[in-house]
């Protein structure tokens, strides 16, 4: 699984209405296991559903993606079934396990990953419903859905974002065929129909197709695109490798499969320059989109921006993304941005000093000093009495 690319249980999320203004908050996701490690805002994320919200940036992709099979479907192709409402609470199994992903891979890490427990987690992709799905005889599917990762703070990192996964199996090709021909046969109607879809959805843009790794196809490829003076990845992509397919029970057959970030393509097909305004309330945001049609985002005037510095001695165990987290729970989506400005080691001591520096910054109001100071105060405590690091 790239980490760079894209980017519930218990009562039955897959039956509720997939549209939902507010968190429906899920107190099963703070389970108070040791190795539980979500937070409060991030289970405040769950259910919110934005890619399904009318008229919002997310959707009117994620549609447009569904459209573009629908069309392909009306021309004689398998019906893809949509699916944009299945838990994102999953288990290392389905997330991991199933698709061949490494028991050392960094992704798994507590670090990178929110965890119930040791078993439990938010879907880090939408990959995770592959083998569930193949392994109940649907065999031709998109899923589309929040997928949640521990990261960094800047304009295009953000804990929580949204994918698309697609999924086709050919049981028609002749199984006498020998597996790789039929493995060619499928990359080539795989590359053909991706194609098409960023056709749909970027117009006639120049594409090119990189060679990739995931660990769950064989082939794996990337497409990119020429768009506005740059090359952009829009999609990771293969041929499903043959022991996934197994794992879902479904064997000698050849199928492929694609995922990609739906804010990764709005941000670049609406002009969104930060990650965070599709969480926005303003209407100055909400009201400039419509469903069915591609419009640029047309900045309103922001707010101005507050600087805090906070430097410290590191603890042993420290992890920058247990900041990041602290940090994110205080202040929530007042905070824009987390960079280390300085960093260095005592030449005596070898101890190890860092300078964060905290940008804070709210799209929807003004933030006063006051506000920022007293948040400043908590995220300060909140880092000793949480990271064991010694302040300077
Ligand atoms: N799950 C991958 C990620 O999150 C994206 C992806 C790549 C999905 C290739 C696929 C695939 O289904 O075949 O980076």
């Amino acid at each position: 699984m790239s980490r760079g690319l894209t980017r519930v249980f218990g009562r039955s999320l897959a039956h509720r209405a997939c549209f939902a203004t507010q968190s429906t908050h899920f107190p099963e996701l703070i389970t108070g296991d040791p190795y539980n490690n979500v937070s409060e805002s991030i289970a405040a994320k769950v259910g919110v559903n934005l890619h399904c919200q009318p008229n919002h940036p997310l959707n009117i992709i994620k549609s447009k993606i569904v459209s573009y099979f629908d069309q392909l479907h009306a021309q004689g192709q398998p019906k893809m079934q949509v699916f944009d409402n299945l838990s994102p609470v999953t288990t290392t199994e389905n997330c991991f396990d199933q698709l061949l992903i490494a028991k050392d891979h960094v992704s798994r890490k507590a670090t990178d990953t929110y965890y119930l427990n040791p078993t439990t987690l938010l879907r880090t992709h939408t990959s995770c419903h592959q083998v569930p799905m193949l392994s109940k005889g649907i065999k031709n599917f998109l899923v589309a859905g929040d997928v949640y990762r521990r990261d960094e703070i800047d304009a295009s990192h953000y804990p929580v974002f949204h994918q698309m996964e697609g999924v086709r199996f050919f049981p028609e090709l002749d199984a006498t065929l020998p597996y790789e021909e039929r493995v060619e046969i499928v990359k080539e109607h795989l590359k053909a129909t991706l194609e098409g879809m960023v056709e749909s959805i970027f117009g006639k843009v120049e594409m090119r197709w990189v060679e990739a790794y995931f660990p769950f196809t064989e082939p794996s490829l990337e497409l990119e695109i020429f768009f506005e003076g740059e090359w952009l990845e829009v999609l990771g992509c293969g041929v499903t490798r043959r022991e996934i397919a197994e794992n879902a029970n479904v064997i000698n057959e050849v199928g492929w499969a694609f995922g990609l970030g739906l804010e990764r393509l709005s941000m670049v097909l609406f002009d969104i320059p930060d990650i965070r305004l599709f969480w926005s309330q303003d209407p100055r945001f909400l009201t400039q989109f419509q469903d069915g049609v591609i419009t640029k985002f047309k900045p309103y005037s922001k707010y101005p921006p507050c600087y805090k510095d906070v430097s410290f001695w590191l603890s042993k165990d420290f992890h920058e993304n247990n900041l990041y987290e602290i940090v994110r729970d205080i202040a929530g989506d007042m905070v824009e941005k987390v960079e280390i400005v300085d960093a260095f080691v005592h030449p005596k001591t070898n101890r190890e000093s860092k300078c964060f520096r905290i940008t804070y910054r709210h799209h929807d109001r003004n933030l006063t000093n006051e506000e920022v100071d007293a948040i400043q105060l908590v995220v300060r405590e909140s880092l000793v009495a949480n990271l064991g690091i010694e302040l300077r």
